[in-house]
């Protein structure tokens, strides 16, 4: 199976601020839906730390869903659906079917930093109409912040994504915010997370 080491690295830092932001939410059976899941090793380990979530997989490529079925296959998890196509630039209608105001919370870990600001207002237009009342976007990466990116590996980050497509890239959180409240949405925290010598900013909308 695919590995991501990225992913390997990243997943518990991003499962814990995910246990804790949904502890806060209403019910304990909730609804999840998680954009570019990529390998499927995210999806997994969030099903197994939190059993009282239905998560929902998908991702714009043939070749990552076939990953995350075989993760999924793998850990027999009963509460992870089969991964579906979605292209989180188009609009939510087209977001495998998921229905409108059906998700308690939107998954994105290192979506917008690698696709084009079409997708970013692609995720914000869509979770404005996704998600519940109350509902969470939570969304993983590094990140500008009001213009300025920092520090020096974030910047070479960002060059590194300009270099693959000139159309990637970390988007601005300023944006984001914008972007979010056009959308019926307000950016409620954000939370740094230190990780191997670097600091990534993970943004809670
Ligand atoms: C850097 S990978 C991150 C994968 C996974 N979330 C992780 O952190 O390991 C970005 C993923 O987003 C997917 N992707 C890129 N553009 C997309 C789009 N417009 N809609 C949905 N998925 C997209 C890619 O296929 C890829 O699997």
């Amino acid at each position: 199976m695919p590995l991501s080491p990225q992913a390997e690295r990243n997943w518990e830092q991003v499962c814990s601020v995910l246990q804790e932001a949904l502890e806060e939410q209403p019910g304990r059976q909730l609804f999840a839906l998680e954009l570019g899941s990529g390998t499927g090793q995210h999806v997994v380990r969030f099903a197994q730390k939190m059993p009282f979530v239905t998560w929902q997989p998908s991702d714009i490529q043939e070749e990552a869903r076939q990953s995350i079925r075989a993760y999924i296959a793998a850990t027999n998890l009963t509460t992870v659906l089969p991964p579906v196509h979605l292209d989180a630039s188009e609009p939510w209608e087209k977001w495998g079917g998921v229905p409108r105001g059906s998700c308690d919370v939107i998954v994105a870990v290192n979506l917008l930093q690698y696709s084009s600001f079409k997708t970013a207002r692609g995720v914000l237009n869509g979770a404005g109409q996704i998600l519940k009342a109350n509902g969470l976007l939570v969304t993983y990466g590094a990140y500008a912040i009001n213009g300025t990116i920092a520090p020096p590996c974030n910047r070479r980050l960002h060059e590194e994504l300009r270099k693959m497509n000139p159309e990637w890239g970390l988007p601005d959180v300023d944006v984001l915010r914008q972007l979010a409240y056009g959308n019926g949405m307000r950016m409620e925290r954000m939370v740094k997370l230190a990780h191997a010598g670097l600091k990534k900013n993970k943004i809670k909308l």
